[in-house]
């Protein structure tokens, strides 16, 4: 009895909760208690009625107008004073004209708020948090209830639907050295993370759906996006922060303000030329090295910068075996996803969409973000 409560038993005992708690981030987003029959069990005509836009206003219905991008996203389009924007979200969105609140999950609700606003243009920024989440949420939410929402939203004549995709869809386990769209296109199977194929099932599915002057679609791969916090950057936030020297190889990221700026041309212009309509664009930001963003992030918000050397990164690998609960999306698979390169070729966006300039370079966007 005592020799079980020694040091040499507690200590391994205590390192190995330590790690499982270090590997297992706590779901920001808790899914469970919400299922879709909160909605779906209810008659449409039961629930609450739904408010109208006002008249001559012409309805925009974002998906994800509470998240992280979406915030940044809401705030070009409500410039344009001849819109009635309205989001479906969990949360409510509080610069919107009218909120909402639904889970995406919900099909029989999405479809009633497609009937009942008739909105010409849709627009999705979904995604489930990166960290902590189970790998079925990212096939629930992002490919069953996307293709679904895909397949009302042409049913119900929207005409134009804009999809924020990411680089995942292209694979983030796949190196892409200055990929063009013309890329390769792994088979599904080829794919390694639920999170990746998921959105590059839902892609597909849009971009099989077009149809030019009838339902015009438009597919926009981003990724790394940098926008502060509900961003994926958690480490630059931390007070001890670090880096590794060299830098591994880069993964483009990008300024969410950007992107939603980039967003708002990209949907005018659509409206405009129904040809640039069906076809898929990186738009990923300028090149900026990894540990370089991180630096920067520190030293505007006075944290600590340590950096270390990059062959730490071969074990990596081995921090695999280590997983307790293979299921459930953690900091190694991010790690991971870090190391493989990921550059992209602008050209094909810049060309299309020539109006479109960004604002903020990358450093200018991390100082707004972290500086004092
Ligand atoms: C419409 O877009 C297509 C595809 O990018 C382009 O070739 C064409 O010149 C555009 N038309 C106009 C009128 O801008």
């Amino acid at each position: 009895m005592v020799r079980l409560c020694s040091a040499s038993v507690v200590l391994p005992v205590f390192i190995a909760l330590m790690a499982r708690e270090w590997m297992h981030v706590r779901p920001r987003v808790d899914w469970s208690p919400k299922t879709v029959d909160n909605y779906v069990s209810k008659n449409p005509v039961e629930i609450e009625p739904l408010p109208d836009c006002p008249k001559g206003k012409r309805p925009l219905l974002i998906f994800g107008a509470t998240s992280m991008l979406g915030k940044y996203i809401v705030d070009p389009f409500m410039e344009d004073k001849s819109l009635c924007i309205i989001s479906y979200a969990r949360s409510k969105c509080e610069k919107c004209h009218i909120s909402v609140r639904g889970d995406l999950r919900d099909v029989r609700y999405v479809e009633h708020v497609l009937e009942h606003f008739k909105p010409d243009t849709v627009m999705t920024s979904v995604k489930p948090p990166l960290l902590g989440i189970h790998y079925k949420v990212y096939v629930e939410l992002n490919m069953l209830s996307m293709i679904e929402l895909i397949k009302l939203a042409k049913s119900t004549g929207v005409k134009y639907f804009v999809y924020v995709s990411s680089i995942a869809a292209s694979g983030h386990y796949h190196p892409h050295h200055y990929a063009t769209e013309q890329h390769d296109t792994p088979y599904y199977t080829d794919y390694e993370a639920p999170y990746d194929v998921s959105k590059r099932v839902a892609e597909d599915y849009l971009l099989a759906l077009h149809e030019t002057d009838k339902f015009n679609v438009i597919s926009i791969r981003t990724g790394g996006i940098v926008g502060g916090e509900g961003d994926p950057y958690d480490y630059m936030r931390w007070p001890i922060t670090g880096g590794l020297e060299p830098s591994p190889p880069r993964v483009d990221s990008n300024y969410a303000g950007n992107i939603a700026d980039a967003l708002k041309v990209v949907s005018e212009d659509i409206r405009k030329n129904h040809s640039l309509g069906g076809q898929f664009y990186y738009y990923t930001g300028e090149p900026m090295s990894e540990t370089e963003k991180c630096k920067i992030a520190a030293e505007a918000a006075g944290n600590i910068f340590i950096s270390a050397p990059l062959w730490l990164a071969d074990y990596i690998e081995y921090l695999h075996h280590l997983r307790w609960d293979p299921l459930q999306y953690s900091y190694i698979d991010l790690i991971r996803m870090g190391l493989v390169e990921q550059t992209f070729d602008q050209t094909k966006f810049h060309t299309a969409f020539p109006r479109f300039k960004s604002k903020y370079t990358m450093k200018q966007a991390l100082l707004k973000i972290y500086g004092k």
